[in-house]
């Protein structure tokens, strides 16, 4: 959701800011346009629709001299998609120009007191205020830092601002609260970005910036201030994964190259924390004596993290016998939940940036909680604030759907329940050494799963399938979750409608749907409710259903027998079962996609890191 980035050195401006854009279009948007400063002062160039229309228009960049600059990528809050409110967006002096990744919530007030003082607004956009605002202060002190500082105070919501002014050619100013943004230090040269991938070809040395810092800098040097304006030092940090990472590396879509990465990213999470046959989770700190003494276990997160919490609720009420309830963090702020100092919040994020998220989190620690997050982006928001952080090393996810983002969750979710369950005493040394060396195991047989056999077959039941309309998808226990996960990446990516539920929630309601030839996706590959499940698919099929069932290996015959056709899957632990069964639905979605049409790695309306309420 928006990207910002910007560069002060030697270079021209203008090419490496599109290169920097490009790397962040997997966050969504649906505009993009860049300022960069040279002989004729500021020089703001912004096309509504996809970066090729933007690069199009500076022929690659060459056309627009100057080199410093800042560039932006829109997803669309405060007024429609357009030219006019793309940014950068210009002070009415002319002299300010920002770009802006957030939101401002006291816009409204701050725009009637720009209008007061006499500026003008040529866009609907909250920050066009910002730019007047900063305008406003440049105009009253001169001094550029301390009319961003003026500006800054005054602002209520989530900014990242990368801003420029006419009169001091060759500096940025760039400053953050609640919106992510990175420094990175080159030679004779320096950045400023959303996040690592837009900057990776240049430097690999970066500073995480802290809600209320400012950079100040040009391409030689670099001053950093907190948040009472106080000079401070910032940490540099060596990125470690390579450009490749964030390459499609020879796959048509990045989705794909994530599906089949999962293998490696599975073997990075699980393998460093077991240890001698042990799971040990560094730095986790969850005595027997706190866990003895909580009441419920909450897991909050949104979207397909919200359904790996929705899986964690079956997995650690299982191993460690915690009641536990999962919630949407979009929820969780406004129902008053009961949390106190007896509960302990997991929040679950691959970017760490979700604005929902991060103030549920915020909220559960008000009222005195312990908190834990489960994250992917290392320094980002959601790890910095919660009491105690477990990585997933999956890599940069850019794929808008998830894929091995999910199913690394998934995988820290079986090691923390078996930590809690060993501190507490719950499991059996038995079950214990069943599940170590199932995940000792699981990488191989993802791998498995991801063979050219079920990748074809795979694309072949989407052949089958892409035309239809409504699908739904059903299954009890763990199978559930992993539905409510199916289902979502149909819709996402496919713009296929589709609907979840517990296979005996049905026919309740949502049964009087089926007619014939709607799709439904049954997963029963769990053993002691597969002929429940088999019930349900008779159900459905005896009101005209087409069944698609995902079973496990060995009972395809007797699944045959009732659905139209089967994908069968290896049998594992049954705890660790969802791991295998999400892959099926995830090339089965990848596929209908491809057959519909669809943009897959950047679907309609949405964006990576959804960093807005
Ligand atoms: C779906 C998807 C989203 C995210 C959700 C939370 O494929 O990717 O539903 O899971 O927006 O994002 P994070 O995990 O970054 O907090």
């Amino acid at each position: 959701m928006c990207g910002i980035v910007g560069y002060a050195g030697s270079r021209q401006a203008a090419p490496v800011l599109l290169d920097g854009l490009e790397k962040l279009e997997y966050r969504g948007y649906d505009s993009a346009g860049v300022c960069v400063h040279n002989e004729n002062g500021l020089e703001p160039v912004k096309a509504k629709g996809r970066l090729s229309v933007l690069r199009d228009r500076l022929e690659g960049g060459s056309a627009l001299p100057g080199s410093v600059g800042i560039g932006h990528t829109r997803w669309a809050t405060h007024g429609a998609p357009s030219d006019r409110n793309s940014h950068p967006h210009m002070s009415w002096t002319g002299k300010i120009a920002v770009v802006h990744n957030g939101i401002i919530e006291n816009e409204a007030r701050l725009r009637e007191k720009m209008l007061r003082k006499g500026a003008t607004f040529s866009s609907e956009t909250d920050t066009e205020v910002v730019a007047n605002l900063i305008g406003y202060y440049y105009e009253k002190y001169g001094d550029f830092v301390l009319a961003v500082r003026e500006a800054v105070v005054r602002l209520e919501g989530s900014f990242a601002l990368g801003i420029l002014c006419k009169d001091v050619p060759g500096k940025i100013v760039a400053v953050k609260k609640d919106s992510p943004l990175i420094f990175g230090f080159g030679e004779g040269e320096n950045f400023i970005a959303s996040d690592v991938p837009a900057i990776l070809k240049y430097t690999q040395t970066v500073a995480y910036l802290e809600d209320g810092d400012m950079a100040v800098f040009d391409g030689d040097s670099v001053e950093f201030f907190d948040s009472t304006g106080e000079p401070t030092e910032k940490k540099r940090e060596k990125i470690t994964w390579e450009m490749s990472a964030a390459e499609r590396g020879g796959y048509d879509h990045f989705m794909m190259k994530e599906i089949y990465e999962q293998p490696k990213a599975l073997r990075d999470t699980i393998s460093p924390r077991l240890r001698n046959g042990q799971v040990t989770l560094e730095g986790i700190d969850l005595s027997a004596e706190y866990l003895k003494g909580l009441r419920k276990i909450y897991l909050v997160a949104c979207g397909s993290a919200y359904y790996v919490s929705v899986l964690a609720k079956y997995i650690i009420e299982k191993t460690c016998r915690i009641a536990c309830e999962a919630m949407m963090a979009s929820e969780f702020r406004y129902c008053d939940p009961v949390v106190g100092k007896d509960n302990l919040v997991i929040f679950v994020s691959q970017s760490g940036e979700t604005a929902d998220t991060l103030a549920a989190l915020r909220e559960a620690k008000a009222r005195g909680a312990q908190t834990l997050a489960i994250v992917n982006v290392v320094g980002s928001a959601i790890a910095k604030a919660a009491d105690q952080v477990i990585y997933t090393w999956a890599g940069p996810e850019i794929a808008v759907a998830t894929t091995k983002a999910f199913t690394t969750q998934l995988s820290v979710v079986y090691l923390l329940a078996m930590q809690m369950a060993k501190t507490l005493g719950t499991m059996s040394v038995g079950e214990y050494n069943a599940l170590i060396s199932g995940l000792e195991s699981l990488p191989y047989d993802v791998e498995r799963v991801l063979s050219q056999r079920h990748l074809e077959r795979c694309q072949y039941l989407a052949s089958r399938y892409h035309a239809h309309h409504d699908a739904f998808y059903i299954g009890r226990n763990v199978d559930s979750g992993i539905c409510m996960e199916g289902s979502l990446k149909l819709k996402e990516i496919a713009y296929l409608h589709s609907e979840a539920y517990p296979a005996g929630e049905l026919k309740h309601g949502p049964i009087s749907l089926i007619e014939d030839g709607t799709l439904v996706v049954a997963l029963a590959t769990i053993e002691p409710l597969f002929d429940k499940t088999m019930a349900n698919i008779k159900e459905v099929k005896a009101r005209g259903a087409d069944v698609l069932c995902v079973t496990l290996e060995g009972y395809e015959e007797q699944a045959e027998k009732i659905a139209d056709s089967i994908i069968a899957v290896p049998k594992v632990h049954p705890l660790l079962q969802p791991s295998l069964s999400i892959i099926p639905l995830q090339l089965f979605s990848y596929y209908v996609a491809l057959y519909r049409g669809c943009d897959v790695d950047k679907p309609r309306n949405l964006a990576k890191s959804v960093t807005v309420e």
